[in-house]
Parts: structure tokens; sequence; C-alpha cells
């Protein structure tokens, strides 16, 4: 059993869709902290790539990147054998790779349901499994990136928020399951980045509702997975919301 406060030069962590947006940003957050990444990435390779130059630049050897279509099932188990290899452990993993996008309930069809539930729910809970043995080696850490529209449904987004929904519930019954080895907790952010295809008027709706009134930075999140990481030993089964005040508004 490994010392709980190993320093986290010694950690390794998979990020799932590390290559670009808040994935990368969690990675050079956890990097910059000491820790070595494997960044998984599924179509960004070109981001993918310049990461891993970037962050190997600053520290030889130090990143590695895997890809795979997370949805593939198959192929869950070979990435966490590959990412447990590169360094011989595997101390965290961050389930962050996301589908987005509108499904009104007249529209949605199964393929949207398999892709949104299948990416922010289904794949969470299989790599945690095939995870589970590395981790509980070095008495590892999951974090699930959920979303404060878990709670609160996002309208014509009904797939995403009960998808999300499911990853609270994941989160707090992975920590029941594997506790006291692996501490498995959450972050739901509020905004942070906006999908490409958001016009302006629905993003100065959405920063008027928080009481901060302005979206989140990156690192305010990353600081969140930091202290989990490091600082949060005590601290399992819970979901951080970091969301301006958005929760809060009328
Ligand atoms: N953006 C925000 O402000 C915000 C707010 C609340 C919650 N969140 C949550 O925070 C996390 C990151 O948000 P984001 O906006 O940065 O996410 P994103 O851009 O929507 O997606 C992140 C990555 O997921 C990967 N991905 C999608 N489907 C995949 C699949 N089938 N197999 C493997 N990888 C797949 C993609 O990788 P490739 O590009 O390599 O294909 C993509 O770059 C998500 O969990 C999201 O729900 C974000």
């Amino acid at each position: 059993m490994q010392h709980l406060r190993e320093p986290l030069e010694t950690r390794t962590a998979l990020i799932t869709g590390g290559a670009r947006r808040i994935g990368a940003e969690i990675a050079r957050g956890l990097h910059k902290a000491g820790i070595n990444v494997v960044i998984h990435y599924r179509s960004s390779i070109d981001e993918a790539i310049a990461l891993q130059q970037e962050l190997n630049t600053a520290r030889n050897e130090s990143a590695h990147l895997l890809q795979a279509d997370l949805l593939v099932l198959d192929t869950l188990q070979g990435l966490c054998e590959k990412a447990h290899g590169v360094w011989g452990r595997l101390d965290i993993l961050i389930n962050n790779a996301s589908a987005f996008y509108p499904t009104p309930v007249a529209d949605a069809t199964e393929s949207d349901w398999n892709e949104i539930v299948g990416i922010n729910l289904k794949v969470p809970f299989f790599l945690a499994q095939c995870a589970t043995p590395y981790l509980r080696e070095v008495r590892g850490t999951i974090i699930n990136i959920v979303d404060i529209h878990a709670e609160r449904p996002l309208k014509d987004y009904v797939l995403y928020s009960t998808a999300k929904a499911g990853l609270i519930m994941l989160t707090k019954a992975l920590a029941k399951e594997l506790a006291p080895d692996v501490r498995v907790n959450g972050i739901s952010p509020g905004a942070f980045l906006w999908p490409d295809s958001m016009s302006k008027a629905a993003k100065q709706q959405i920063l008027s509702r928080t009481l901060l009134k302005r979206k989140g930075q990156p690192s305010e999140l990353v600081g969140a997975v930091l202290f989990l990481i490091r600082d949060a030993d005590y601290m399992t089964g819970q979901v951080i919301t970091i969301d301006g005040g958005q929760m809060l508004a009328p």
C-alpha cells in the first residue's frame, strides 16, 4: 500500500478527451503540478500531438498519448492496460470525455441515446471497472466531470442532462463500492467553455444567471481537480459545484 501523501511527482493520470478544451487544461494543470499524464484522444490528433510536445518539452517523457473511440467498449481494457504500462502505475482516472448537443424529445434517436448516454455514463463506469485494479495498488482516485445540468436539466438537452445525473449517482455508488482503497469524486462545472454552436444571446443569458456575472476560467476548474487529488484524502462520493453561483439563480 502506498503512502497517502506520496508526492505528486510519482503519480500518473489518465485523462479522457484530453487533447483539447477542458481536458487539455486539466492535463496541463496536473502536469504543471508534477504528475505524469496519459492523454487520451479520439479524433483530435493534431491537438494531442501539439499538447504532448508542449508537455514533454517542459519535462522529458512526462506525457503520453493514447487514441481510442471509447464507445467501442472492447478497447477499454486495453486502454487501461496501456495507460498503466507507460510508467508502471495508474493513480488517477479523469472521466472528462463527453458528447454535448441538443436532443429535443420529439427528435432524439436511439443513436443519440447511445452516443450521449454512452460517453457520459456508460464509458465512465467501464473505465472505472478496468482501472480499479491499478488504482487499488496505489490508493488512487477517480474524478468524474459532471455538469450542473445533472441537477437542473438544460432545456432541449434531455439525454445529456439525464446521463450526467446518472454520472452523479455513479460517483456516489463507486465511492461506496471501491472504498477504502479508491476515492471517487466529481466536479460539476457551470459555464466554462462555450460549445462552438452557441448563439451570443444564449451565452449572454447564461452569464446573466451567474451570481458572479462571468464564465469560469478553466484554471479555476483545474484547481478543484488538484484539490481532490492532493488535499482531499478524507473525501469520497462528493461532487464539487463550480458555477459562479448559477445554481442559485431563480
Ligand atoms: N465546456 C463547459 O463549459 C462545460 C460545462 C459543464 C460541464 N462540462 C463537462 O466538462 C467536460 C469537458 O467539457 P468540454 O466542453 O471540454 O468537452 P467536449 O469538448 O464536448 O468533449 C471533450 C472530448 O471528448 C472526446 N470524445 C467525445 N466522444 C468520444 C468518444 N466516443 N470516444 C472518445 N472520446 C470522445 C472528444 O475527443 P476528440 O476531440 O479527440 O474526438 C472531445 O474533444 C465534459 O465532461 C463536459 O460535459 C463542460
